[in-house]
Formats: structure tokens, sequence, C-alpha cells
């Protein structure tokens, strides 16, 4: 068997993560002959979930789970990752605008992707809670288990012949704007995915498409805005 590999996940004692961590844990993010050491990261009010969470993973007594880091601390979390899924955020609650709540998780994932950037493993691959917000999943099981596919997709590749759905940067192809994270249809190969080119789009769908691309760039206008401090 190979190395354990270190996995972050964010916001792990809440239910996405709480729903997420057992797949992790039985292969279903990197592989069923791939060990990994979870690591853990939740805020101090949600530490005692958090320890929760541990003990029923160590009473799992998963094979493929090595070791556990469940933490408080974002850099103890972020040492030594190579894969993050970052799901820990603050929800809308009724009467919250769209600019506060984007406000305390874009303050959130500043701090999560700086922490990452420099006590991650250099090959780290990180995909933001974002992606998983704006496929509007209606349960924290489906969007678990759908990120753990996401994730397993781009690091082991597409059966030759096939294609996902993926939230990725867009390049402006389909007439998406470029530097839009945006659902396209690609392959993924040795960890990097490239889009499908050339499939026709009817009206219908154009129209839909080119909603979705106004509402992302809508919300990118004003995660910059926040990040600028204007
Ligand atoms: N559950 C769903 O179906 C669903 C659907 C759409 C979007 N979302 C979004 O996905 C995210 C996760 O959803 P959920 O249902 O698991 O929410 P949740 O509220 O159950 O869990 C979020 C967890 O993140 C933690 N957290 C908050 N700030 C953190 C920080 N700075 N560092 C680490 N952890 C932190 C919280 O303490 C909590 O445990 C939320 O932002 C939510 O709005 C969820």
């Amino acid at each position: 068997m190979d190395e354990p590999i270190r996995v972050l996940v964010t916001g792990a004692a809440g239910q996405i993560g709480y729903a997420l961590v057992p797949l992790i844990a039985r292969g279903h993010l990197l592989g069923a002959n791939q060990p990994v050491i979870l690591h853990m990261l939740d805020i101090p009010p949600c530490a005692d979930s958090l320890k929760g969470v541990e003990m029923e993973l160590l009473d799992g007594a998963f094979p493929l789970l090595r070791g556990i880091v469940a933490t408080t601390d974002v850099v103890e979390a972020a040492t030594g990752v190579k894969v993050a899924v970052m799901v820990g955020g603050f929800p809308r609650k009724a009467g919250m605008e769209r600019r506060e709540v984007m406000g305390k998780n874009v303050t959130i994932y500043k701090e999560q992707a700086a922490a990452l950037d420099k006590y991650a493993d250099k090959s780290v691959k990180q995909r933001g809670a974002e992606i998983i917000k704006a496929r509007k999943f209606s349960s924290a099981l489906s969007a678990a288990s759908a990120a753990c596919n996401h994730v397993y997709n781009w690091l082991n590749g597409t059966p030759e012949g096939t294609w996902v759905s993926m939230g990725v940067y867009s390049d402006g192809s389909y007439g998406v704007p470029a530097g839009l994270i945006y659902s396209f249809p690609v392959t993924c190969k040795s960890g990097e995915w490239e889009i499908v080119q050339g499939l026709s789009i009817d009206d219908f769908s154009r129209g839909k498409m080119d909603a979705t691309a106004a509402e992302l760039l809508d919300e990118k206008n004003l995660a910059d805005s926040i990040i600028k401090g204007t």
C-alpha cells in the first residue's frame, strides 16, 4: 500500500463535513488502496462536536484511516496536507444580506487559503466550498458524496471516452467569461483537467448558461469588492 496522504476537511463538525469524513475514510475520495490521515478543522465553539466526530471515526475502525488530526488551529490543520476540501463556513441565516454572509466567508477562505499556501504540501489541490454552494445541493449527504466523486475523478482521471461536469476556471470556452469558476464538461488525467470542446448548445441551454454566468459574475464582483475593502 502507498504512503498515507493527509486530507483536510474544514467545517468537519458541520452537516456536510460529518457526512464527508467517513466517505474519505472508506477510500471514496482517493481510492480503495490509498491510506489517509484525516485533518479536521472547525471553530472553537464546535470543538466538542469535532471530538465526537473523531470518536465515531475511531469506532468505525476504517482500515485506510491511518490517523486523525482534529483541531481548531488553522496552521495545525493545514500542515502537510495534500488535498483540502473546504466546506466550513457561515450559512446564510434569515434576514442576512448576501454581502454580509459573503463577507464572513471570504474572510474565512482567505485565512485558510493563506495557511494552506504556507503549510500544506506544495502539490496541494484546493477546491473552495464555493463550488458546492454554486451547485445548490439539497442535502448534506449528496453534497458530501458529490465532493468525493469530484476529487476522485480529478486525481484518478475520468475513464477513457467519458467526461464529468466540474466547476473549474473558465478560459472563455463556450462563451463563459474567462476567470469565472463555472461548471464545464471536463476530462481528467494525472490530476489535471481539460475542458471538452466542440459540444453543441441549443437555445434553451444557452439562455440558462448566460443567466448562470451573469449571476456568478455578480458574486465574483461582490467577493472582489469585499477582499479589496471597497
Ligand atoms: N447542507 C447543504 O445542503 C448546503 C447546501 C448549499 C450550501 N451549503 C453551504 O456549505 C457550507 C457547509 O454546509 P453545512 O450544511 O455543512 O453547514 P453547517 O453549518 O452544518 O457546517 C458548517 C461548519 O463550518 C464550521 N465553520 C465555520 N467557520 C469556520 C472556520 N472559520 N473554520 C472552520 N470551520 C468553520 C462551522 O462551525 C460548522 O461546523 C455552508 O457554508 C453552507 O451554507 C450547504
